[in-house]
């Protein structure tokens, strides 16, 4: 229920379209009840030659009686013309409302899924590295989008449903009590006839299409495996193998779909059938009214179809509660991705780092990974960078030199110790003054489907062309963009698959040096470098590494550019 009223408080803002709907969906409802009564006239009057003097009588209500001539223009005086110009009154009235109610609606469901849906995304960018450790991207996505999707149709879809068949079932059950209040409450008795197996069978068939939606997950991860590894796929020959793990997942599938249609299709023809036994029942006893006169062929008709039409909205309704609880169990996943405390936080009175002056000091910076307390740890690490300094990391594979770089931008931060930049501790620093103080070529580095320029400049919609050219040729880049189909304008893949990786890692280069920050971090930055390339990308970062403070990281010892080579690792 608190996931209701929380969701309830991303429709606040659309309460005047809520409203509006409301009062057009009750035009629709009444609108079906009155298709109900116009029946009676049509069978009694219409259809009966012998008849003939108006007034023509529709209903009663609070007292008074309802005549058709007073809901039709006064010139319109013969029979046949106003039960006309009544039927296409209210169908067209329905038709309107239904229209603009059912639009407004959903246009309230997927206004206030959009602000959710951007919340959460914003809220995702925001997390630690913790938090991607402990969920894998595909079930942020499929949050992101399939637990959004489903309460978008219970906020838009349902609530449209739910207050089209509220009316509706009202106006209707004011017709059939109306008309006979005992034969309505006789036939009644076997709603629940209908409903019990609805609801139950409801809850089946959400079990199965929970079932085939974990199916369809396990496909997709083959899939998304299989394409994205097809290279290691067809050097170890495993086609075979693949095409067997993709046959299973996708006829367990198929299995769960078919269950999916047995489940749905027997509800129709079970309720359909204890319909026909109430008409027969019905209409026995019917024969008998008219026969003594109680009753006309059109009260007794009109009384059928109103009560026919009942049925779907009876129906629809118990099936809204299952939705609903679905979405309500999708909201409910969707909350916790937003209620998670953050770990790297910034303090409240957080200070801005305006210029980087003097050093970088790990003060017994101790660390351990969240997700594996006993693993892995940096123990009490000292080490000062000064201001204009180049330090080399080096150390074997595992020794912790990527670790101990992300500390620096915290994207972890030290479980004991401190890590101080001018001398002071960067957990009280604002997070992004510290951020825009470091550039980092990371280890794997990552680039977009985007453009080459687009690349170099990213996070920098305003740097200019001969800004990211600059970058490019420090990063000895250029030479080889310029040989690409459209140079700068080339698209370069998913993640820069069209590059070799020495070219990849130029690139991540240039967008380092683009970012123009004080601090450089490079994570083994030219390992996928020829001797010949490193010697002249190194001394093109000499250069640049006059103003810089560098941290030089790699596995085996090149010698760093410049003159201060300082070592640790
Ligand atoms: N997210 C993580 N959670 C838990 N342990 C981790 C995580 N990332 C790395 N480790 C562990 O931390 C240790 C140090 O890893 P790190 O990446 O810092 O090594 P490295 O010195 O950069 O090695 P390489 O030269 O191979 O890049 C490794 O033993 C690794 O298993
Ligand atoms: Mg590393």
């Amino acid at each position: 229920m608190r996931e209701l009223t929380r969701l309830l408080r991303y429709a606040r803002p659309y309460v005047p379209h809520l409203l509006t709907s409301v009062v057009l969906m009750a035009i629709v409802g009444a609108a079906q009840g009155m298709t109900a009564v116009i029946i009676r006239p049509i069978l009694d009057r219409v259809l009966n030659p012998q008849e003939v003097e108006p007034p023509v009588y529709l209903f009663s209500a609070f007292g008074h009686i309802v005549y058709l001539n007073d809901l039709v223009p006064p010139h319109v005086t013969a029979i046949w013309s106003m039960v006309a110009t009544a039927i296409l009154t209210v169908f067209f009235l329905r038709g309107i409302c239904d229209y603009f109610g059912n639009y407004i609606i959903n246009y309230v469901g997927f206004s206030a899924v959009t602000d959710l849906r951007q919340t959460v995304f914003d809220r995702i960018l925001h997390q630690d590295a913790h938090f991607f450790e402990d969920n894998s991207t595909a079930r942020v996505m499929s949050s992101i989008m399939n637990d959004l999707e489903k309460i978008q149709v219970a906020l838009s879809g349902i609530l449209a449903d739910f207050l089209r068949q509220s009316f509706t079932v009202v106006a209707l059950l004011a017709v059939v009590l109306k008309s006979d209040w005992k034969l309505a409450l006789w036939s009644l008795t076997v709603l629940p006839l209908v409903l019990v197996p609805t609801v139950r069978l409801g809850r089946r068939i959400r079990k199965t299409t929970r079932r085939a939606q974990d199916d369809a997950a396990e496909l997709n991860q083959v899939l998304q495996e299989t394409l994205s590894g097809q290279q290691v796929v067809k050097s170890f020959g495993a086609e075979e193998i693949e095409s067997n793990r993709f046959r299973d997942r996708v006829q367990r599938l198929r299995r769960s779909n078919l269950r999916y249609v047995a489940q749905q299709a027997v509800a129709s023809p079970l309720i359909e059938f204890f319909g026909a036994v109430t008409i027969v029942l019905l209409v026995g006893y019917a024969r008998k009214q008219i026969k003594a006169g109680t009753m006309t062929p059109g009260e007794f008709m009109s009384f059928v179809i109103a009560l026919l039409m009942l049925y779907e909205p009876v129906k629809r309704l118990a099936g809204i509660h299952n939705i609903f609880q679905q979405a309500l169990g999708a909201s409910q996943r969707v909350f916790e991705y937003l209620d998670r405390v953050q770990q790297i936080t910034e303090k409240p009175n957080a200070i801005k780092l305006a210029r980087f002056e003097k050093s970088i000091l790990f003060d017994g910076a101790t660390f351990r990974y969240p997700s594996a307390p006993n693993g892995f740890f940096l123990d009490q690490v000292r080490l000062e960078v000064k201001h204009g300094e180049i330090a080399a990391l080096v150390g074997p594979s595992g020794s912790g030199k990527t670790t101990l770089a992300n500390l620096v931008p915290r994207f972890y931060d030290v479980t004991s110790g401190a890590i101080r930049i001018d001398g002071k501790d960067i957990r009280d620093l604002r997070l992004d003054s510290l951020r825009e103080k470091i550039s980092i070529v990371a280890q794997d580095t990552f680039l977009f489907n985007d453009t080459v320029a687009n690349n170099i400049g990213y996070g920098r919609p305003d740097a200019t062309r001969e800004q990211i050219q600059d970058a490019a040729r420090n990063a000895l880049a250029e030479e080889f963009i310029l040989r690409m189909p459209e140079g700068y304008d080339t698209m370069i893949g998913e993640r820069g698959q069209k590059l070799s990786g020495g070219q990849r890692q130029r690139l991540a280069i240039a967008r380092a040096l683009l970012k123009n920050a004080p601090i450089l971090i490079l994570d083994e930055a030219t390992s996928h470098l020829d001797t010949e390339s490193e010697r002249l990308v190194q001394t093109a970062l000499q250069n640049l590494m006059e103003h810089r403070t560098v941290i030089v990281i790699a596995s085996t010892f090149h010698d760093p550019p410049g003159p201060q080579n300082r070592s640790a690792g």
